[in-house]
């Protein structure tokens, strides 16, 4: 999951317990993005390994759980009740959230980038016998028409691997009015003050913050923005701020994901945000989502679905 489970550290330890299988780049893959490229390659090799790992903190009771510390959506009620709603899990990786909100009532559809890693959902939704949908697809451009979701949301995702200024006016496309962005990834605190090669966090600033968006670690890139950048993002596509809940672990809680420097660190600065924001209308949004999108470079809006199942 998280940024250094695949990035660094948990990478390296990835590394070493799986098996370097590179998966062959079709031509549709060629012309992807570079960072879209290489965080592919990054969860096509680890994806078995990330499974095997983190089954035991991703599943079962703590299915709806969010970040490294496993905060329990019943605690932050971040979601709202999922009852009735569409909804789609951008980045859904193994699906046990998004087999959990079918559970409570929703209309899912799983979305991941890596096939190895929708095997996984597809494998757990056969042993629920769920009716999940699942979907391969690009964060930044979500092969569905406008207005499809009630619900957009993500666990260290799609929203933390791909470009916010394409993955949120994209949001805002596929969601109704009044429907909701909700999800967890790093905080801009946290890309401040650690090593890009280590899971060391310092309590110095360690590069600058103004102008901050492509994040390079040695196995992959992430994105994060200055906090104005994030708001001024949201509004012109066409959101408004609900909360931003910055996860503080308390003196006795553990994570699986982040190292002893990490977790230390956290207990004093933020380094998860959970971001909650809700779609105001859908014609004040165009207007914005299109400027965002031309800030972002973006011309064509053609979708077509790849389903998986
Ligand atoms: C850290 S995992 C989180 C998955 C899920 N929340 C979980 O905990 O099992 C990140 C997921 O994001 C997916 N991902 C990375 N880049 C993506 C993109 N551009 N579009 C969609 N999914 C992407 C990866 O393939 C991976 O499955």
């Amino acid at each position: 999951m998280y940024p250094r489970v695949s990035p660094h550290g948990m990478t390296r330890r990835a590394r070493t317990g799986t098996p370097r299988s590179r998966p062959r780049a079709s031509r549709s893959v060629r012309r992807r993005p570079s960072h879209i490229r290489q965080n592919l390659r990054l969860w096509q090799r680890q994806s078995a390994w990330y499974d095997r790992h983190f089954a035991g903190v991703l599943g079962g009771r703590q299915a709806m759980a969010w970040g490294g510390w496993r905060v329990p959506e019943s605690r932050l009620h971040a979601l709202g009740n999922p009852r009735g709603r569409d909804v789609l899990e951008v980045g859904c990786g193994g699906a046990r959230w998004s087999l959990a909100l079918e559970k409570k009532g929703a209309r899912v559809v799983g979305l991941d980038l890596s096939p190895a890693q929708l095997a996984h959902a597809s494998r757990l939704r056969r042993r629920a016998a769920a009716r999940l949908g699942l979907v391969r697809g690009n964060a930044e451009r979500l092969p569905f028409a406008p207005s499809s979701f009630d619900l957009v949301f993500a666990d260290w995702g799609g929203f933390t691997f791909a470009d916010p200024l394409r993955t949120v006016p994209e949001a805002a496309r596929v969601l109704r009015a009044g429907g909701r962005l909700v999800f967890l990834t790093s905080s801009p605190f946290r890309v401040l003050s650690q090593y890009r090669n280590s899971e060391r966090m310092t309590r110095r600033l360690l590069s600058d913050y103004f102008g901050m968006h492509r994040i390079e670690y040695p196995e992959e890139v992430n994105f994060q923005l200055p906090y104005g950048e994030w708001i001024r993002l949201f509004v012109e596509s066409g959101f408004v701020v609900e909360a931003l809940v910055e996860i503080q672990p308390g003196p006795k809680d553990r994570s699986r994901y982040w190292s002893a420097s990490e977790e230390a660190w956290a207990r004093h600065w933020p380094f998860e945000s959970l971001w909650q924001v809700r779609k105001v209308s859908a014609e004040r949004s165009t207007g914005g989502r299109r400027r965002a999108q031309r800030r972002a470079g973006i011309r064509s809006a053609t979708r077509s679905t790849n389903h998986v199942g």
